[in-house]
């Protein structure tokens, strides 16, 4: 493999008064620019200097008491806490209404003072945006709505400067149908590259087989040009990978070797448990009588899909020690080991979607379902106690994919402030590296959007003119995308009181929530008992207490509907965390003792939980 001239590892980089040379990566498509012009401003220190994580001794070893007993390894990632950035909607600066690199570089400050520890940063390369950037046409270039690689390059630099590491998204599953690697794979069916992607012939005029997209439709998607469909688990302009064949493979790996050698500390890794096939269904004529099939009930985490992952891991991420979070819907407890054992996982960490995913069925589309508390906690528990010996977890309430969790889990109303700090305690304190997408951390809101015109999600609007053409409502379906369309959290951030949020000067892509004059950034910077403050507390309170990194975790109070609550111990401390998600006062005698270490409310009455209250007690035993 060609790799590139200069490496690092991935730990944190120490930033040098070398100025960077001017790249200008004219690359074309299909050639593969050579990084180490531009790897000259960050360097990282020698593997024996990087360990910034608490020793084995800090931690706490097996020869600690019972309850002080941890089996983690130590790891920085671990106790970092990732701020993510939906880079389109995040900060405008040149007032085309689309947030850019420069816009990120102006808000590092903001960031830093957060205590996030780690960006991961989504797609930001060269696309047609057909799905906001996840349809990449150039892995090596930067989209020009979004900056330079120049941009790209300060951004580490000056990310570095704070302590922060940036991860990239990394998109392997499929390619834009403008990808070169597509153009050519399209052209011929004796092409070099006609294996690269995943073609086969019609039946009778029909798709090979009757699977259906993640964003509906056929999978296939018909070519004239060779009178073949190629699969698209995606949209028609995402053509799917062939990971069967190794030249994709080391393709991939190779362009990988160049973002990290760039300076990235790793990746967050979409739709990767997608990459494998079933092979035999591949091959399965259309059949007509058998209705659709999901791709998701097909494609998702198939037996031997590890083998590529470890691959994958083997050739670029163990030896740059990247640090790794996959996106992994249909990964279920029974398959930790593989993924995320902490020796012979693929990952870090992954994304499970179990929670996020409690309202919706992948067989009946546009259908809400309500969520229910014993449920959310059920779910979150299980990863947790299932992971707790040998593995970790991302833990997350929102995403670019996902509403606001205050309008879903919590109360977006009038406890909006109190319920957003609630579920925040909630899920910051569990076993796990916490993420904080943008905006989260103000408690923003979904917005009811009054037309589908108002919808730029290519995903919301495919899902609402299908389900019209199936003769529902448009109300009934508007009333579903306020619930779940992928738009409700892809508004932009509210930076401050001023016209569009202070996000742009321009028009931004998407509307900006109309209540940016009451929630914003300048307005809780002003105010203590914002939630922006309570956010920066929890960071805080979690890196100040090892307990919330390495210590013990277990549920308490399990079945009930009314208050999610759990422990977590660690040496002689013993922490109990309370949250009410119900608008009831609700009376815990003697349950809640020790010292109250932070709250939402001030005037917090020991033993009892009011409307949204979140408390966190701690006793620290005696030997
Ligand atoms: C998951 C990403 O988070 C989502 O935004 C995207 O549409 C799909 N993967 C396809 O890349």
């Amino acid at each position: 493999m060609n790799k590139p001239v200069q490496t690092h590892s991935n730990n944190r980089p120490i930033v040098s008064n070398a100025t960077a040379q001017d790249a200008s990566f004219s690359t074309g498509h299909a050639a593969k620019p050579r990084n180490d012009s531009l790897a000259t401003s960050v360097t990282y220190p020698s593997s024996s200097q990087k360990t910034k994580s608490l020793s084995n001794d800090q931690i706490g070893t097996d020869s600690d008491a019972a309850l002080t007993r941890t089996h983690s390894r130590p790891g920085w990632w671990k106790e970092s806490v990732v701020y993510q950035i939906y880079p389109r909607s995040f900060q405008d600066t040149n007032g085309d209404g689309i947030g850019d690199l420069r816009g990120i570089i102006q808000r590092l400050d903001y960031i830093h003072a957060l205590g996030a520890d780690v960006i991961w940063i989504c797609p930001v390369y060269d696309s047609p945006n057909d799905d906001n950037g996840y349809d990449i046409r150039d892995y090596y270039r930067i989209h020009e709505e979004f900056g330079t690689m120049d941009d790209m390059r300060e951004l580490i630099e000056r990310a570095a400067t704070y302590g922060i590491r940036i991860i990239m998204d990394l998109v392997a599953n499929h390619t834009s149908d403008e990808h070169a690697w597509f153009v050519e794979s399209r052209s011929s069916l004796d092409n070099d590259k006609r294996d690269w992607y995943i073609w086969r012939p019609g039946e009778q005029e029909q798709p090979p087989n009757n699977w259906t997209s993640f964003f509906g439709g056929s999978a296939w998607q018909y070519d004239e040009a060779t009178g073949e469909y190629y699969l698209h688990c995606f949209s028609r302009k995402q053509p799917d990978l062939n990971w069967e064949n190794p030249d994709v493979r080391h393709a991939l790996y190779e362009m990988m070797e160049w973002w990290l050698d760039l300076g990235i500390a790793g990746f967050r890794i979409d739709a990767i448990t997608v990459i494998k096939k079933d092979q035999q269904l591949l091959s399965a004529p259309y059949d007509e009588s058998k209705g659709s099939v999901p791709v998701g009930s097909v494609c998702l985490n198939r037996a031997g899909i590890t083998d590529f992952l470890h691959e994958m891991k083997q050739q670029v991420l163990a030896p740059y020690e990247a640090l790794t979070v996959a996106e992994a819907p249909g990964v279920t407890i029974a398959d930790i080991d593989g993924y995320v054992d902490e020796e012979h996982g693929a990952f870090n960490m992954i994304f499970q979607f179990d929670h996020v995913d409690l309202d919706v069925s992948m067989y009946e589309r546009a259908i809400y379902k309500p969520w229910q508390l014993s449920r959310f906690k059920q779910v979150l528990s299980n990863w947790q106690t299932a992971t707790a010996e040998r593995s970790w977890m991302a833990l997350y309430m929102e995403n670019h994919d996902h509403v606001r969790s205050v309008s879903k889990f919590a109360n977006d109303a009038a406890y909006r402030e109190r319920s957003a700090k609630m579920l925040a305690t909630y899920y910051f304190l569990m076993r796990g590296t916490p993420f904080i997408y943008q905006g989260q951390e103000l408690g923003m809101t979904n917005h009811y959007f009054t037309l589908i015109d108002d919808y730029r999600d290519l995903d919301s609007i495919h899902m609402y003119n299908e389900q019209i053409e199936c003769g529902r409502s448009e109300q009934e379906l508007l009333d579903y995308l306020y619930k779940r369309s992928r738009d409700q959290g892809r508004m932009p951030m509210q930076w401050d009181g001023s016209a569009q949020a202070g996000f742009t000067s321009g028009q931004p892509w998407l509307q900006v929530n109309p209540n940016y004059t009451e929630i914003n950034v300048a307005a809780q910077l002003n105010d203590e008992h914002s939630v922006l403050y309570f956010y920066r507390q929890l960071v805080r309170l979690r890196k100040e207490h090892p307990a919330f990194i390495y210590g013990n975790y277990k549920e308490i109070y399990t079945d009930s509907e009314q208050i999610g609550a759990y422990t977590r111990t660690y040496k002689q401390e013993f922490w109990t965390v309370w949250c009410n998600f119900t608008e009831s006062t609700i009376s815990l005698p003697d349950l809640m003792s020790g010292e109250r270490m932070l709250g939402n409310m001030d005037d917090h009455d020991s033993g009892t939980l009011r409307p949204y209250e979140s408390v966190i007690y701690r006793t620290i035993q005696a030997n």
